[in-house]
């Protein structure tokens, strides 16, 4: 897919406050730090669009963007970013739940992962709980330029073992890195003819 047009459009603090949802929506969510800003920038070719940091914590916000004026990109603030108090995780955790499950448009939700890690708790648990609230996504692997390719490889086939603990069927699995550029066209592409399908089948959202 060409990127023509990237444009910001609002940061909202609640489900309520996002903008009119008419157009097909793709959200990137996953921990905090995890590279979901960065990957979105990568997938533009935009350098500085998503803010993005070395302090986790740096998206606290629903951030829409509106891509090709045909479609939105949505990131996401982190889950399970520690160092703020419990009172404002459980916050954050209502306004992304109440975004993914209230969000007609939403098409498909990337969920991100750190390729360098073993499969962590607060991940699988994410992932479960979007398995179970039937919310439709696809699984990134990010950072994949820090680490060995064959690691790399490895972390991957864990994580899918660890999956096909719960599940028989898993999802989309993308490798990434924002650094490289590396997998950012597979997942344009996934978008592209999601959209496609969407439009030959003229599927529209309602507020
Ligand atoms: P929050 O908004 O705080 O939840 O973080 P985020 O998930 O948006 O992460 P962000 O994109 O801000 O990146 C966090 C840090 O990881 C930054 O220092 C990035 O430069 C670094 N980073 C992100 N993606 C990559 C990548 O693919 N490779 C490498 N080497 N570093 C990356
Ligand atoms: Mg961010």
């Amino acid at each position: 897919m060409v990127i023509k047009t990237a444009e910001f459009v609002k940061s909202s603090g609640k489900w309520q406050e996002c903008p009119e949802g008419t157009m097909p929506e793709y959200a990137f969510i996953g921990r905090s730090n995890v590279g979901k800003s960065s990957l979105i920038n990568a997938m533009l070719n935009r350098k500085d669009l998503a803010k993005t940091s070395g302090t986790p914590g740096k998206t606290q916000l629903i951030n829409h963007f509106i891509i090709n004026e045909s479609w939105y990109l949505t990131d996401l603030p982190g889950y399970g970013y520690a160092k703020v108090s419990k009172v404002m995780r459980r916050d954050f955790e209502k306004l992304i739940n109440n975004y993914i499950l209230n969000r007609n448009n939403l098409v498909n939700l990337f969920v991100l992962i750190d390729s360098r890690h073993t499969p962590q708790k607060i991940d699988l648990e994410f992932i479960q709980w979007c398995g179970e609230s039937g919310v439709p996504f696809s699984i990134v692997f990010t950072k994949a330029d820090k680490l060995k390719p064959n690691i790399a490889i490895k972390n991957v086939e864990d994580y899918k073992v660890e999956l096909h603990k719960t599940w028989e069927d898993l999802p989309e699995i993308y490798v990434t890195s924002a650094e490289k550029k590396t997998g950012t066209d597979e997942i344009l592409s996934f978008i592209q003819k999601t959209n496609e399908f969407l439009a030959n089948n003229s599927v529209t959202f309602n507020e």
